[in-house]
């Protein structure tokens, strides 16, 4: 894993640019790199644990890595070994008071989740931080964040009257508080989490659609009082450490996507993905892709302690378009730029709502992929919460671009498989954030 943090505005020219041309198959085997969802909370809670914590096939991508940066800086002692596309990491974890004021202000790069998941830990530590992101992050909101801690008692700040990073947090005791989660973000959840360990008395939080569930499932494991009823979680504060736990972290059912749509969509195709998480709270691709006719199996389930596993085939199918809405949305967000490639070739309409996240994301994701796809030739719409899409015309090579956001690059590249002609992707480097051996599986996959 590289050390040094790139900086995707400012990447060199010769590694922005991807080509992808039109292949008579698509056949192999995909080993995904480790879920990012999943590490980020297994290197932070296990830097709050007391013990020593072994965690494998952790996300290469530069996101976790902006994680791990900031907990050393913060005094945690991590250290790496394995392979750059699936590290091990040991992490000597401080205990409940171990973290140490940093001597430099946190840099979260392009990451949210490492933004706002150590905003809600930092609230309640006793000393300052100050934490900032790369130029996409600095323009995604932060108001979500900053008003529930302030509930809790938080002392925190952030420029544009509290909407944006850098965030200033004087961290201090907070208190639990009885709260509903107005938007359904697994970060926001797991921020307020993290603050409530170290709070006095419970902290009740109730969803109104369940989001990603690995910050419970994970302190549950590591001994926290923590109870989930229907969409609600109760967590009462720690009042022991929580106990380290190795672990070796599925892959990243969010990569697994862009194979799933391209085996689907592909018309000679044959998809092979080991060892990818299928926590019910992400599988909205699967049940949504099966819904629209994929040829798509899933083999080899195993529990693996905490975070269910599998195997999944694709195989090339006939898509039909279909609508995608209401409590799903959680589940799928993440995949929904590659799920509007799969609408682009499917027969008949596909429409996307209740999805206006999208336009916080690394770009607003509903402008970005509706200008890319159009560009392929694809007809397709915005909503000011989703977009339409009118698939089964085909889709024509020419260049587009990524925005910066790794999601849209690894999503043009699977439309550039169905495309004629050649589609050249500017700043393709963005999916080194989640997925940085994405390019080289694409190559080994293809045959022409
Ligand atoms: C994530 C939660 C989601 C998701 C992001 C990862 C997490 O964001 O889009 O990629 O690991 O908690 P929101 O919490 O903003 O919905």
């Amino acid at each position: 894993m590289a050390e040094q943090f790139v900086d995707l505005r400012s990447s060199s020219p010769r590694a922005e640019t991807r080509k992808i041309k039109p292949c008579l198959r698509v056949e192999g085997e995909v080993v995904l790199p480790g879920d990012k969802s999943i590490s980020h909370r297994a290197v932070i809670l296990n830097s709050l644990a007391k013990g020593r914590a072994e965690i494998d096939n952790f996300a290469p991508g530069g996101d976790c890595l902006a994680t791990v940066r900031c907990l050393r800086a913060l005094g945690v002692k991590i250290d790496r070994k394995g392979s750059l596309d699936s590290p091990t990491l040991l992490v000597s974890g401080t205990g409940e008071d171990g973290l140490r004021e940093a001597s430099n202000v946190l840099n979260a790069q392009n990451s949210a989740t490492t933004m706002r998941l150590l905003g809600g830990l930092l609230a309640g530590q006793s000393f300052l931080s100050i934490i900032t992101g790369d130029t996409s992050l600095r323009k995604r909101p932060m108001g979500r964040l900053i008003e529930p801690l302030r509930l809790m008692g938080a002392e925190i700040w952030a420029r544009g009257r509290d909407s944006f990073a850098p965030l200033a947090i004087i961290g201090k005791r907070l208190h639990g508080i009885d709260f509903k989660l107005s938007v359904p973000s697994a970060q926001i959840k797991s921020a307020m989490l993290l603050a409530g360990l170290f709070a006095h008395g419970n902290t009740i939080l109730h969803q109104i659609v369940p989001s990603r569930d690995h910050t419970e499932r994970m302190l549950k494991r590591m001994g926290a009082s923590l109870e989930t009823q229907g969409n609600s979680i109760s967590l009462l504060p720690l009042s022991s450490p929580l106990v380290s736990i190795d672990l070796r972290v599925p892959g990243d059912i969010s990569s697994a996507a862009y194979f799933l749509v391209a085996g689907a969509i592909h018309r000679n195709a044959r998809i092979m993905i080991r060892d990818s998480g299928i926590n019910p709270t992400r599988t909205g691709i699967i049940d949504i892709l099966l819904a629209m006719g994929a040829r798509l199996k899933i083999a080899n389930k195993r529990p693996d302690d905490s975070e269910p596993l599998a195997d999944i085939m694709v195989e090339s199918s006939e898509l039909k378009g279909i609508e995608i809405g209401g409590d799903i949305i959680p589940r799928l967000i993440d995949e929904i730029p590659v799920l509007a490639v799969a609408g682009c070739v499917a027969r008949g309409k596909t429409v996307i709502r209740d999805a206006g996240e999208l336009r916080v994301k690394e770009s607003d994701r509903i402008a970005t992929i509706v200008s890319e796809l159009s560009r392929l030739g694809a007809k397709i719409e915005p909503l000011p919460d989703g977009m339409v899409i009118y698939g089964g015309r085909s889709l024509s090579g020419t260049e587009v671009d990524s925005h910066f956001d790794h999601r849209l690059a690894m999503s043009l590249a699977v439309a550039g498989l169905v495309a004629k002609e050649e589609t050249i992707i500017k700043h393709a480097r963005a999916a080194q954030v989640s997925y940085p051996a994405f390019w080289q599986t694409v190559d080994q996959l293809l045959n022409y």
